[in-house]
């Protein structure tokens, strides 16, 4: 419960912190994940040895403490970048880890009659089949017939990452015939009726922001339309987060999750869609839905999932009740991008009216447990991070501050957490760290580049800029401009304006 105490987290981080060393021996996903921020692939520019080292150092860090986790804006930094590029490949074949049979171009699958892989978005492939599919999970293979020729995908909504997608098996669907001994058929030992969704849970997972943005939005955009009648045969599964987020499949499918790459089985369907759909940043276009489906289910559905009593972010209707006070979050972070005054601002936040919590999610906070904490609330404020991604939580209308530290990082806040929130129904506001309000101030000269130009760190690349002002810096919002955001924040919610 350490999530829900009110500003004092000693034991529960201690708590924590055993678990967290145990968690780690079994996780090497998580050396990959950080491997992955300093990957020449995922970081702009950089020389080649200093990343390794970095890498190396890093690594240490994070067997350490366990802050190993992606921060959030570096795919899309990435992704921005590469865009144009990635475009341009999936023109002649689908670039790194995409679809790599022949080339997917629009028109040119009209001679294949049912079954086709396509790019649904820039970030994934996905195929779908009907008629005799069968399902070889140890050789990632699905056999299916009609099927005109082969094809190759990574079910994972990360195709312009190299690296994210070189930890995400491999999948081949197969022309099935009688005729040629060496394409036989083989024997089904278990009948589906339900359709079969292949998806995996390498690649970033771990971290929520990319639990959410690349695999469970996707998974419910491809999964929703089945109501219940798919079944889950998950790629590169692992327990642990199979285990994290099982309120949510359960909701999504009637039947168990299936560790595909372990199973026995030849597991015969009539359908079969291999890989999820990516449509934007932690989002549902509704637009390119079967049935019009957006957000606002997905967020339905994990209420569902988790138990989530509030839909909106309303007063209780008893005055005496401790929920007539609207409820504001401090999502709180340890290592960097800390509030170094907490405590005072939630003082200052108990004199606006707030009822004020602080919570800490990490890796081993149980889900459905933060999930409720942050359904209570009505205002949630953090600095750009992950935890922010708890967003999915809140109830419609409440308001999300997002902190940005400081160094020009408008562009990532917006992208990760700002664009997100209307389709969700959240008010989003910003407050943006000034110069005398980071701790970067007192490590750097005052004339240092670091404080003086940040854009010329940013030219240096992605980890010159996550190095110094994601992983370097603390912050100290100034209570008097900070009380004029959370005032603004108040006037959002439907309190003030009942009495
Ligand atoms: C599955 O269905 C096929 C075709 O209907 C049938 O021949 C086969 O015996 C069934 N297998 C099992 C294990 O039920």
């Amino acid at each position: 419960m350490k999530s829900n105490r009110n500003l004092t987290r000693g034991e529960g981080r201690r708590l924590g912190n055993a678990a967290l060393i145990a968690f780690m021996l079994g996780s090497l996903l998580l050396l990959s994940v950080v491997r992955a921020r300093f990957s020449p692939i995922a970081g702009a520019a950089g020389k080649p040895g200093e990343a390794i080292k970095a890498e190396e150092e890093e690594e240490q860090q994070a067997m350490k403490k366990m802050e190993a986790l992606v921060e959030t804006g570096d795919e899309v930094a990435a992704a921005s970048e590469e865009e144009e590029e990635t475009q341009t490949k999936a023109a002649d074949g689908g670039g790194g880890g995409g679809v790599s049979s022949t080339v997917v171009v629009a028109g040119s699958t009209d001679h294949l009659r049912k079954a086709v892989c396509y790019e649904s978005s820039r970030r994934s492939d996905t195929c779908e089949a009907t008629g005799d599919v069968r399902v070889q999970g140890r050789s990632q293979t699905v056999h299916i017939s009609p099927l005109e020729q082969e094809w190759k995908v990574r079910p994972y909504c990360r195709k312009h990452d190299a690296f994210a997608q070189s930890h995400v098996k491999e999948w081949a669907l197969r022309p099935l015939s009688g005729a040629d001994p060496a394409t036989a058929a083989p024997h089904c030992t278990i009948n589906s009726t339900a359709t079969a969704f292949v998806l995996s849970t390498g690649g970033f997972t771990g971290n929520p922001f990319h639990d959410y943005t690349d695999v469970l939005i996707p998974a419910f955009i491809t999964a929703h339309r089945f109501a219940g009648e798919v079944e889950f045969l998950v790629s590169n599964f692992k327990s642990w987060w199979t285990n994290r987020y099982l309120q949510i499949f359960q909701r999504l499918s009637k039947y168990e999750v299936v560790d595909i790459d372990n199973d026995e089985e030849v597991r015969c369907y009539r359908s079969v869609v291999v890989g999820p759909t990516f449509h934007k940043e932690l989002g549902v276009d509704a637009s390119r839905t079967p049935s019009g489906y957006s957000m606002v289910d997905f967020r339905a559905m994990l209420r569902g999932a988790f138990g989530l009593e509030r839909a909106a972010a309303k007063p209780s209707g008893d005055r005496w009740d401790i929920r007539h006070r609207p409820r504001l979050l401090i999502i709180s972070r340890r290592t960097s991008r800390a509030f170094l005054n907490e405590r005072a601002m939630a003082d200052m936040a108990m004199s606006l009216g707030f009822d004020v919590r602080v919570g800490e999610p990490d890796i081993v906070t149980d889900v459905s447990k933060f999930a409720r904490l942050v359904n209570s609330a009505d205002v949630m404020v953090g600095v750009h991070g992950a935890g922010l991604t708890n967003m999915v939580f809140l109830p419609a209308g409440a308001v999300l501050i997002q902190v940005v530290p400081y160094g020009g990082l408008e562009w990532l806040a917006r992208g990760t957490f700002k664009e997100p929130s209307s389709d969700m129904q959240i008010h989003y506001l910003e407050y943006v760290i000034q110069l005398d309000e980071t701790t970067l101030s007192e490590q750097y000269p005052k004339d240092d580049p670091v404080l003086k130009d940040p854009s010329s760190i940013h030219k240096q690349g992605w980890d010159a800029l996550k190095t110094v002002y994601l992983d370097k810096q603390n912050v100290r919002p100034h209570l008097g401009r900070l009380k004029l955001t959370f005032m603004e924040a108040l006037k959002l919610l439907p309190h003030g304006h009942t009495n």
